[in-house]
């Protein structure tokens, strides 16, 4: 029987979450967060004083990825929102992530503009000299006259960047201003960023410090319990699934992004199944899934000629051997590189390239002894070569390589 249209065999087969699940997509902002109480807790401490209308300390919050530190602080400003109204408070919290707004100019002038109301007197992207975007700012702020507390996300990658040169000048604002006052909150996932700054900077950046620890298996399973309930329908999740998932986050670095991107890929599996319930193959199934999504990742921004390379690698398993001596790479390699017309590097290049692979996690380099005949280097895929040859294989320039067959006989093949 002919469907309707191309959505009805789909949309027959159901769904297992509820309307809401974006709860389940690392951007959603819970009304609760599990296990972050005292962090919660310890921000109001700090920043109540801005509701008394006074300056709060600067704080660097610190903690390694998927660690809650941009949802507690989300968190944060939507509760100060609240209480502004209920102590009729002049706060305003600011917030901007310095993996987009990556430049002093960029930073003053977000500052600048959210305090100019008229289109005509915005600040523009570009083209001022930075010293009048920083003074008409300086004089936006003042006329309002409140606390501004700024909230710079991942400001490590904009120190890294840029410089200390912007927190310099956003401490230089604070004190350049009659009525209004400016706090900074900075957060980074990388505690080492604090070398860079200037010792004055960072003395008065790093007033406060909140270290977030990583979660551990029992405190991602409440998290994702959490999640659950708000975005897949009830009874579809058990609490075994809930638990494997939260196992296997916990193993790698106690990233809660990383759990319940584990859990919306399995609920996402087992519906297109046509499951009614998730299964624990399911988050297994969920886990490759995302591993081989990295993968991919991986091998399509490498240089062609590190693609080449797997290929051999992956033709050579393909014939049934397991590795392959850099000798015996170099000379598949460059048949490779004729048979689609292409200059071949140098072996020493060769080698530089199979040693960042290496690194990337992509292939094993070992040294092997072949008894008489010396020791020598040897190199094997570290990922299934099936995988590897479809992703390789997805360049278009290297597409024509698809029907390449090698002979088990290393050096004999097409
Ligand atoms: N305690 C918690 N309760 C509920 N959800 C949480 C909790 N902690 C983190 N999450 C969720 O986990 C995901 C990652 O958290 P978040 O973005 O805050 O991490 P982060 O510490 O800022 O990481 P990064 O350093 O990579 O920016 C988000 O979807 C967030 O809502
Ligand atoms: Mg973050």
């Amino acid at each position: 029987m002919r469907e309707a249209n191309i959505f009805e065999r789909h949309m027959r087969r159901g769904t297992l979450f509820k309307p809401r699940r974006e709860a389940l997509y690392p951007d959603y902002l819970p009304d609760y967060l599990p296990h972050r109480e005292s962090e919660i807790d310890k921000l109001a401490e700090i920043l109540v004083t801005a509701l008394r209308d006074e300056k709060p300390s600067n704080i660097l919050i610190y903690g390694k990825t998927g660690t809650g530190k941009t949802a507690v602080v989300r968190y944060v400003e939507r509760e100060m929102k609240r209480a502004r109204e209920v102590y009729d408070s002049s706060v305003e919290m600011l917030y901007l992530n310095c993996e987009t707004v990556d430049t002093p100019y960029s930073i003053l002038q977000n500052i600048g503009n959210y305090f100019i109301e008229n289109w005509n007197e915005k600040i523009p992207f570009t083209g001022w000299p930075l010293d009048k975007v920083f003074s008409v700012t300086q004089e936006k702020i003042d006329i309002w006259g409140g606390i501004l507390i700024i909230v710079l996300d991942e400001v490590d990658k904009l120190v890294t960047k840029s410089g200390d040169d912007i927190l310099y000048q956003l401490l230089l604002l604070d004190s350049e201003m009659k009525n209004a006052n400016l706090s900074v909150i900075g957060i980074s996932n990388e505690l080492k960023f604090t070398d860079l700054l200037d010792p004055r900077v960072r003395s008065r950046l790093t007033q406060e410090k909140l270290i977030f620890t990583p979660y551990n298996a029992y405190q991602l399973e409440d998290i994702l319990q959490e999640r659950a309930k708000i975005a897949v329908k009830d009874g579809v999740v058990g609490e075994d699934v809930i638990s494997v998932c939260a196992a296997i986050a916990a193993q790698e670095h106690g990233d809660a992004r990383r759990a319940i991107e584990l859990l919306r890929i399995s609920v996402e599996i087992a519906e297109r199944e046509g499951s009614e319930k998730v299964e624990i193959r399911h988050v297994y199934q969920a886990k490759n899934k995302i591993e081989m999504d990295c993968v991919s990742e991986a091998i399509k921004t490498l240089p062609l000629h590190s693609k080449i390379l797997l290929l051999a690698l992956a033709l050579n398993e393909e014939a049934g051997r397991n590795y392959l001596t850099t000798g015996e790479i170099y000379e598949i390699y460059r048949n490779l590189c004729k048979r689609i017309g292409m200059t071949h590097l140098t072996q020493r290049r060769i080698s530089d390239l199979i040693s960042e692979m290496d690194m990337l996690g992509l292939i094993n380099a070992s040294v092997k002894s072949f008894g008489r005949y010396g020791r020598t280097k040897v190199v094997e895929l570290a990922l299934p070569y099936i995988e590897v040859k479809k992703i390789v294989l997805q360049d278009e320039l290297l597409e024509e390589l698809g029907n390449v067959k090698l002979q088990s006989q290393r050096k004999l093949f097409f």
